[in-house]
C-alpha cells in the first residue's frame, strides 16, 4: 500500500506560516527580513536542526560545516533548514560533569521544538551526554527526527604506538606515576592522542551511544561508524537532511520507531560492542521518555546471551577507525542478526533486517565471530545485595577475572576531595586486596553522578605492578575507562543509601557469578549506623542545581527528571 503522505496544509509550521492572520503576516514578514523569500519555506517542511557546535567542544569543531551539508540535503528535497544552536556538553571541559546537564539540553531540545515552528528535527550530537540527550528530548516532543553522530576522531598516535581516547591517557598516567616513562614522553602523548575532529575514538560513551543511535532506528544506517574526517561523513550529513524532509512527509515519528524491541535491540548491540556502562542509565532514561520501563534485570538477561564481538578499547585491542574499516555497526548487526528484532523499523523507512541483509564484515580480528568472541556472553552483569539494593553494575570484558570473586576490608573515602587528597599518601592503609570505596559520587551527591567509579590505584601499589583492584562507589565510570570497577550503586550514599554505612575495615563481597555485591556487617550494627546517619547538607540552593536536586531519578531509574518523563501529552503553544 501507498505510503500516505501529509498535505501541506497539514504541517505544523503552516499554523505558523500559512494561515492568514495578524499573527502569520509577523511570522512571514520576520523571515523575509532574514533574506527569504516566500517561496523559499511556502507549503514547505521547516526542519529544525540543533546544532551542539561550540568552540569549547573539540568533538564538534566540525558541525559547523556538517550543517551546512545537512542544509544542502534539506533544500534538495524540496524542505526549509533552520539551525538552532543548542547547549554543548563538552566532556573534557564542562565541571563538575556534562551528566549534570543531561537533562538540561534535553529540555532545550524539546522546548526549541515545542515552541518554533518545526515540521521535523536534525540533530547533531555525540560528544557522550549530548547523544541522549537530543534523543531524550526528540523521543518527548516526537516530531520526525534524524540524529547526525559526529563520528569518532581519528585513531591517535605516539611513537609508532595507536593510542586510543581515555583509556590511554588513564594507562600512561599510572605509567609515569609508577616512574616507567618520562614527563617527555608523557607531553609527546598529550601531543598526539587528539589528533582530527570528532568524538572519542574508543568504544567509550560516545561511540556506544550514537551506535545506540543508528540500532534504535533514528539515524541512517552506517552513520555512527564514519570517522568525523572522512569525506563519507559529509555526504551522510547531507544524506540525512534529504531523509528528514520525507520523514516529515510520512509523518514517521520516534514513537512509530521506538518499540520495546527496538530498545531490546540497543542492549544487544551495546553488549556486543562492549558498550560503556554508561549506556544503562541512558537506554533506561530514552525508554522511559518513549513510556518503556526497563528493570536492570533485563540488560543482565540479554547480556548473559549475547558474547560481546568488537575488538576495541577499552575491553579489545582495536579503535573505531578500524571498526569502520573492518565494516562498522552494520557488520557487527549482521552478524548478530539472530539476536536481533529485524522487524524495527528504521528512520531511512525500512526495517532494521533490510538494512543489515548485504552488511559484511571484512577483518573478522576486529569483528569477531559469534563462535570467536572478545569475550563471553556477559559483558555486562547487574549485582543486588546488602549494598546496593536497588541495583549496581559491573562490566566484567574490562576488570580483572580473579577480581570477580573477592573479598576485602574497605578503605573509604567520604567524597572525590578526600580521595585526590589521601589516594597517593604512604599512610594510606591499603593492601592489594582492600576494596577502594568512594561515596557522595551519585546523581545528588557529586552532584551529577561523574565519572569517578574508577578510582586510581593508590601510588604506593601502582610501584610495586598492581593494576587493578575491587573499587565501588555510587559513582559513573567513563567508557573508556577499565578495572573491576562497582558502579552506579542505588540508592546513592548521598540520601542515605548503604554505601553511606560503610566504615574502613568492614570486608565487602564482590560475586559477580552469583550477581552480589554485600558488606559483611550484621544487621544490628547497620541500624546503629543508620540512625546515626545525618542527611547532609544541598550542594545547591539555588539554580539548575538545586533544580536538579528535586528531580533527578536515582541510576536504576535513568537519572532524568521526574517530570520529563513520560506522562500525559504536553500541549502545543498557543498560537493565536
Ligand atoms: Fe567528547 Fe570523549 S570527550 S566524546
Amino acid at each position: 500500500m501507498a505510503q500516505r503522505r501529509k498535505s501541506p496544509e497539514e504541517l505544523r509550521s503552516h499554523r505558523w506560516y500559512g494561515v492568514a492572520d495578524l499573527r502569520a503576516f509577523g511570522h512571514r514578514s520576520r523571515t523575509a527580513q532574514m533574506g527569504y523569500s516566500r517561496d523559499d519555506y511556502a507549503g514547505k517542511p521547516v526542519i529544525a536542526i540543533i546544532n551542539t557546535w561550540s568552540e569549547i567542544n573539540p568533538c564538534h569543531t566540525h558541525f559547523r560545516q556538517r550543517a551546512e551539508e545537512v542544509k544542502r540535503g534539506v533544500w534538495q528535497s524540496g524542505g526549509f533548514p533552520i539551525e538552532m544552536p543548542a547547549i554543548s556538553l563538552s566532556e573534557p571541559f564542562q565541571k563538575p560533569t556534562t551528566m549534570l546537564y543531561r537533562n538540561l539540553l534535553a529540555l532545550e531540545t524539546e522546548e526549541l521544538l515545542r515552541s518554533y515552528p518545526v515540521d521535523g528535527a536534525v540533530l547533531m550530537g555525540g560528544c557522550d551526554k549530548t547523544t541522549p540527550a537530543l534523543l531524550m528530548g526528540a523521543i518527548s516532543m516526537n516530531l520526525p527526527a534524524i540524529f547526525v553522530p559526529a563520528g569518532p576522531m581519528l585513531r591517535g598516535q605516539w611513537r609508532g604506538k595507536a593510542l586510543g581516547s581515555g583509556s590511554d591517557s588513564w594507562k600512561y598516567w599510572d605509567e609515569l606515576r609508577a616512574g616507567r616513562i618520562d614527563r617527555d614522553a608523557w607531553n609527546e602523548i598529550e601531543d598526539g592522542i587528539a589528533r582530527s575532529p570528532g568524538h572519542c575514538m574508543t568504544m567509550g560513551t560516545a561511540s556506544t551511544m550514537t551506535s545506540m543511535a543508528e540500532v534504535l532506528g533514528l539515524s541512517l544506517p552506517g552513520a555512527a561508524s564514519i570517522p568525523a574526517a572522512d569525506s563519507n561523513h559529509s555526504r551522510m550529513a547531507e544524506a540525512s537532511g534529504r531523509r528528514i524532509v520525507d520523514m516529515v512527509w510520512e509523518d514517521l515519528k520516534p514513537s512509530d520507531i521506538l518499540t520495546k524491541e527496538a530498545f531490546e535491540n540497543a542492549i544487544v548491540t551495546s553488549t556486543a560492542l562492549g558498550g560503556s556502562t554508561n549506556s544503562v542509565v541512558h537506554i533506561v532514561a530514552m525508554a522511559r521518555r518513549a513510556g518503556i520501563n526497563f528493570d536492570l534485570e533485563r540488560f543482565d538477561e540479554i547480556a548473559a546471551q549475547v558474547p560481546m564481538l568488537a575488538n576495541v578499547r577499552p575491553s579489545g585491542k582495536y579503535l573505531m577507525e578500524d571498526f569502520y574499516y573492518a565494516g562498522g555497526l552494520k557488520g557487527l548487526l549482521a552478524r548478530l542478526k539472530d539476536q536481533l528484532h529485524g522487524d524495527c523499523r528504521t528512520a531511512n523507512g525500512k526495517t532494521l533486517g533490510a538494512n543489515i541483509a548485504t552488511a559484511e564484515v571484512y577483518d573478522s580480528d576486529v569483528i569477531r565471530p559469534v563462535a570467536d568472541p572478545v569475550y563471553p556472553a556477559g559483558s555486562l552483569a547487574v549485582l543486588r545485595g546488602n549494598l546496593a539494593p536497588n541495583g549496581a553494575v559491573i562490566k566484567p570484558s574490562a576488570a580483572t577475572p580473579k577480581l570477580l570473586n573477592h573479598a576485602g576490608p574497605a578503605v573509604v573515602f567520604e567524597d572525590y576531595n578526600d580521595m585526590s587528597a589521601r589516594i597517593d599518601s604512604d599512610d594510606l592503609d591499603v593492601t592489594a586486596d582492600s576494596v577502594l570505596v568512594l561515596r557522595s559520587a551519585g546523581p545528588l551527591g557529586g552532584p551529577g553522578m561523574p565519572e569517578w567509579g574508577m578510582l586510581p590505584i593508590p601510588k604506593k601499589l601502582l610501584k610495586t605492578g598492581v593494576k587493578d583492584m575491587v573499587r565501588v562507589s555510587d559513582a559513573r565510570m567513563s567508557g573508556t575507562s577499565y578495572g573491576t570497577c562497582v558502579l552506579h550503586v542505588a540508592p546513592e550514599s548521598f540520601i542515605g543509601g548503604p554505601l553511606a554505612l560503610v566504615q574502613n575495615g568492614d570486608i565487602i563481597a564482590l560475586d559477580v557469578a552469583k550477581r552480589r555485591i554485600d558488606l559483611r556487617v550484621d544487621e544490628d550494627e547497620l541500624a546503629r549506623r543508620r540512625a546515626a546517619w545525618k542527611t547532609p547538607a544541598p550542594r545547591y540552593t539555588r539554580g539548575w542545581g538545586a533544580l536538579f536536586a528535586q528531580h533527578v531519578t536515582q541510576a536504576d531509574k535513568g537519572c532524568d527528571f521526574d517530570f520529563l518523563e513520560a506522562g500525559a501529552a504536553t500541549a502545543d503553544p498557543e498560537i493565536h
